[in-house]
């Protein structure tokens, strides 16, 4: 075996370590585990309540380059952990397989393949290389399969020994990460169902959508605005969990405010815009740029890019007497508050609330067109028509 690929293990170990966000780090980690082998396609599990759910599928052959790659990301599928699937094999006895032809597993297996994707994409899966999660406690976390590995010539050839034990290094370096991030996400959907005690509206699921819109309208809009794909996935990886976090400033208003059923007085209503500074305080002390993401977003989400929105130029947060400024205009608003703008107006349109139904779809995006220029960023709601089937696939996963 190459000692440069030891090296490169490393170098891609190194790199992942800083990612936050456990779904940025997910998507990375089967992407670097497929390259390290050389395979075309893969998919990633996580185990929740002893299923494994599928959290992130990627296939060069169906999507082309690897932008486009994880399309089948906002799944709701999931498999049980039992020794009929693969995935459920290799988490159950806690060892990699290497399956050279998935179409001539030997009936004496207790697994199968299930041939449901390949029939529904016309693709056709040959070897598979499948590898538990496992961590420092000996606890199976999650499973990666890696799909179809690639001679020099792109031809399907079968999985080595060798690739199975750098498959093996790296998931076992890995899981430090995942852990970190998984536990990272926990900690800041507990922040948020403390909001949600307070506010039943902001909800996980909600707040899950939110940063996952957030995500891929970003994605978009960097793209077109030319900035390179190292700093969109560096930002990306911060922005979800700021996203997530718009609300959380919530927490101050009063209950008599918040659990309201009914109009607010304007009194009240002048009240409840000061969630957005409150945010802001909590995470005005640190300077980490996720800090700095968070309250931004945290002060700037209920900006309109026509300057109709608040709270407006605030000179100091932490001043004991709040007053709302002129509210921003355009430019001024940070890109990724105006993303966030969309994203939680979207949401709240689409969804149940006491005091009103769910917009049908074709309403709800017809408002956000005619909001285009006036509420939201013209440009923002440009790249959210762009992708507005993965915004449609988030908003079925997360319901
Ligand atoms: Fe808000
Ligand atoms: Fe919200």
């Amino acid at each position: 075996m190459e000692d440069s690929k030891i090296i490169e293990i490393l170098r891609i170990l190194e790199n992942i370590s800083h990612i936050k966000d456990i779904d940025t780090l997910l998507e990375q980690v089967l992407l670097e585990a497929r390259k390290i082998v050389n395979a075309e396609a893969g998919s990633v599990f996580l185990i929740k309540k002893n299923y494994l759910s599928f959290e992130y599928v990627q296939n060069d052959f169906l999507h082309g380059d690897y932008e486009n790659s994880s399309d089948y990301m906002y799944t709701k599928k999931k498999i049980p952990v039992d020794n009929k699937s693969i995935a459920g094999y290799a988490a159950l006895t806690k060892k990699s397989l290497i399956i050279d032809d998935v179409y001539n597993i030997s009936i004496n297996k207790p697994y199968s393949f299930n041939s449901r994707f390949d029939k529904l994409s016309n693709y056709i899966t040959k070897s598979v290389l499948t590898v538990p999660l496992i961590n420092n406690r000996e606890k199976v976390i999650g499973v990666f399969q890696i799909i179809n590995a690639k001679d020099k010539n792109g031809k399907v050839i079968s999985f080595t020994e060798d690739d199975s034990f750098l498959a093996d290094l790296f998931a076992k370096q890995a899981v430090i990460a995942i852990e970190k991030a998984i536990m990272t996400r926990e900690i800041i959907l507990r922040m948020i169902s403390i909001a949600e005690l307070r506010d039943p509206q902001e909800t996980g699921a909600h707040v899950n959508r939110v940063g996952a819109y957030s995500v891929e309208i970003y994605k978009h809009w960097a793209k077109k605005n030319g900035i390179t794909e190292k700093v969109i996935n560096y930002n990306k990886d911060i922005l979800r969990i700021a996203a997530m976090l718009h609300d959380v400033g919530k927490v101050a208003i009063s209950d008599s405010i918040l659990k309201k059923k009914g109009k607010l007085s304007e009194t009240e209503y002048e009240e409840m815009k000061f969630h957005t500074i409150y945010g802001a305080r909590l995470f005005s002390n640190s300077g980490s740029e996720w800090d700095d993401m968070a309250r931004e977003i945290s002060l700037n989400h209920h900006e309109k890019w026509d300057g109709n929105g608040y709270p407006g130029c605030i000179n100091d947060l932490k001043c004991e007497e709040l007053n709302l400024g002129n509210g921003k205009k355009g430019d001024d608003i940070p890109i990724y508050a105006r993303i966030v703008a969309l994203a939680d107006v979207f949401d709240a349109l689409m969804s149940q609330r006491w005091y009103k139904e769910p917009w049908p779809e074709k309403k709800v995006f017809d408002f956000i067109h005619e909001e285009s220029g006036k509420h939201f960023d013209p440009s923002v709601v440009e790249s959210f028509i762009q992708v507005k089937d993965r915004i449609i696939s988030i908003w079925g996963k997360f319901n």
